[in-house]
C-alpha cells in the first residue's frame, strides 16, 4: 500500500500522537481528516497542515457517540472521497489505585470511582470500537483497501494504578487477531488490522503526569528517554507501506522491561 493519495481518518487529531500521525501521513501525500473534542486544537493542526501544502480537514467528534462518529466518517468521504487508514488515537487516563488504605488506620481511604473506570472504558475501548466499525462498514461497502490501527500501550501488560486504562490497552492489543480472523472468514481482503503499543511518549498526556514518577519510569527505559511522537508516527507510516504486517501488535517503547529494577 502507498500513503500518497490515500485518505486517513484520525481521532484525537488535535494533540499528541494523533496530531503527529496526521502531520506525518500528510507529509507523505495522504489526505487527513482529523476528529477531536477540542475544536481549537483541530483548527490549529488543520491550518498548519494546509500551510505546509497538505490536504486536511477537521470536525469536532465525540468518539463515544455513534451518531457523531458516523457523521465524522461521512464528512471524511465527502471531503476526500474514501477512507483507507484509520487511526483511533483519542484517549484519556484517569489513574487511581483500586483501593487505598490509610497509612495509620489501615482502613480504605479511597478507591477508584466507577465514574473514572467507566470514563476510560468509554473513550479508550468503546470509542475505538465505534470508530473502527463505522470506518470498516464504509470501506467494505465501497471496496476501499487500507489499514485499521488500534492504539494499545505497554500498559497492556498491566499498569499498576491503571486498572481502567490497562484493561482497555490489553483489549487494543488483542483486536487485530480477532478482526483479521473475522475478515478472513468473511472473505474481506485488503483491510489489515495492526496495533501499536507505545511506551512513554512525550505528549501532553504523559507530560501532565507526576514528574517524580515519570523520572523513575524513564530510568527503567533502555533508551533512557521518552519516545517522541514522531517515532510512533514513523512506525505507523511503515506499517501502512508494508502489506505483510498484519494481525499483530508492535511495541515501540525504547526497551521497557517489565519487573526491571533500575540501578
Ligand atoms: N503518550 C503516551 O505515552 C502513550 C503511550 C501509549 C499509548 N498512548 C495512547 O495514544 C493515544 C493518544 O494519546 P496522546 O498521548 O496523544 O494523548 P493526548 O492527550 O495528547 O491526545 C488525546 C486526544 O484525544 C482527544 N479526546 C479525548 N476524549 C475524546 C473523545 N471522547 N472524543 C474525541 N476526542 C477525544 C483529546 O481532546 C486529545 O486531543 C491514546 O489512546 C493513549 O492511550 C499514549
Amino acid at each position: 500500500m502507498v500513503i500518497k493519495g490515500s485518505v486517513a481518518v484520525i481521532t484525537g487529531g488535535a494533540s499528541g500522537i494523533g496530531e503527529t500521525v496526521a502531520r506525518r501521513l500528510s507529509a507523505e501525500g495522504a489526505s487527513v481528516v482529523l476528529g477531536d473534542m477540542n475544536q481549537e486544537g483541530l483548527d490549529r493542526v488543520v491550518a498548519d497542515i494546509r500551510k505546509a501544502g497538505g490536504k486536511a480537514a477537521g470536525k469536532v467528534l465525540n468518539v463515544t457517540d455513534d451518531a457523531s462518529t458516523a457523521a465524522f466518517m461521512d464528512f471524511a468521504i465527502a471531503e476526500f472521497g474514501a477512507i483507507n487508514i484509520v487511526a483511533p488515537c483519542a484517549g484519556i487516563i484517569r489513574d487511581a489505585m483500586f483501593v487505598s488504605p490509610d497509612k495509620e488506620t489501615g482502613k480504605i481511604k479511597r478507591s477508584m470511582s466507577t465514574a473514572d473506570f467507566r470514563a476510560v472504558i468509554d473513550v479508550n475501548l468503546v470509542g475505538p470500537f465505534i470508530t473502527m466499525r463505522e470506518a470498516a462498514v464504509r470501506m467494505v461497502d465501497n471496496g476501499w483497501k487500507g489499514v485499521l490501527f488500534t492504539i494499545s500501550s505497554i500498559q497492556k501488560e498491566g499498569g499498576v494504578g491503571q486498572l481502567n486504562y490497562s484493561s482497555t490497552k490489553a483489549a487494543m492489543a488483542l483486536w487485530p487477531k480477532i478482526l483479521v480472523g473475522e475478515f478472513q472468514m468473511k472473505g474481506i481482503t485488503g483491510i489489515r488490522v495492526v496495533s501499536i503499543a507505545p511506551g512513554y511518549v512525550g505528549t501532553p498526556m504523559v507530560k501532565g503526569m507526576d514528574q517524580g514518577a515519570l523520572a523513575k519510569i524513564v530510568s527503567g527505559v533502555h533508551l533512557g528517554r521518552l519516545i517522541e511522537p514522531e517515532e510512533i508516527a514513523d512506525t505507523m507510516a511503515w506499517v501502512v507501506t508494508n502489506d505483510a504486517v498484519n494481525a499483530t501488535c508492535i511495541e515501540v517503547t525504547g526497551g521497557m522491561i517489565s519487573g526491571l529494577i533500575a540501578k
